[in-house]
């Protein structure tokens, strides 16, 4: 049975973590102390999705300052050079710069229903908060993240980065 979840404890965070460690390799592959540090400024960052009680996947998405939006735009560093300053809360009414961390489901669970379950539960869990959501940012390191990006978010690629390439768009379903 499937489940989606908004906010995360420490057991989920592990679990996310072992997901990251199915499908990406070295600096991209989170860090607890980092996601603990994320969620200390902005507990709704997280949507997870669940079946049968165990993480089969994870948006995580995050409102962070213009200034460091630019510098991602430009290359100049990487998710997990983020930190907590650089984040921001959602709040009624405002606008915001936002970054795309990482989309995962796990490997077992991939072509079909499970992201758009995930998808549906994030766009749920951000209408929420009645904000307006601008820009997206994403470093997409694989061939489906790039796929993903061009299809869910309409968007463009600015450039290469270290381990992928870094695109930008719109969530259409949230203008
Ligand atoms: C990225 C990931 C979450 C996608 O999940 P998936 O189950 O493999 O994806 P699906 O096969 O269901 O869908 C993929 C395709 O359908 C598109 N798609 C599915 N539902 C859609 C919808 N409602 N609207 C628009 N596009 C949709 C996807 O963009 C993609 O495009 P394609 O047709 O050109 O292949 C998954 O592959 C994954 O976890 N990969 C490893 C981690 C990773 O690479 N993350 C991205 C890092 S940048």
């Amino acid at each position: 049975m499937y489940k989606i979840l908004t906010q995360v404890n420490d057991k989920l965070i592990y679990e996310m973590i072992e997901l990251d460690k199915l499908v990406f390799q070295g600096e991209d592959i989170g860090s607890f102390e980092k996601c603990k540090e994320w969620l200390s400024v902005n507990a709704d960052i997280y949507t997870v999705l669940l079946y049968n009680n165990r993480v089969i996947g994870y948006i995580n998405f995050i409102p962070i300052d213009d200034d460091i939006y630019k510098l991602f735009k430009m290359g100049r560093i990487a998710d997990f050079q983020i930190t907590k300053n650089d984040i921001l809360r959602f709040e009624k009414g405002k606008t915001f710069n936002c970054l795309f961390t990482s989309i995962v489901i796990h490997p077992e669970f991939q072509t079909g229903f499970p992201l758009i379950k995930l998808w549906l539960g994030f766009i749920k869990h951000i209408k929420k908060f009645q904000i307006h959501i601008n820009n997206v940012i994403m470093d997409c390191v694989t061939d489906i993240g790039k796929r993903c990006a061009k299809n869910y978010l309409k968007a463009k690629k600015i450039r290469k980065s270290k381990h992928g390439e870094i695109y930008e768009g719109r969530i259409i379903d949230l203008v």
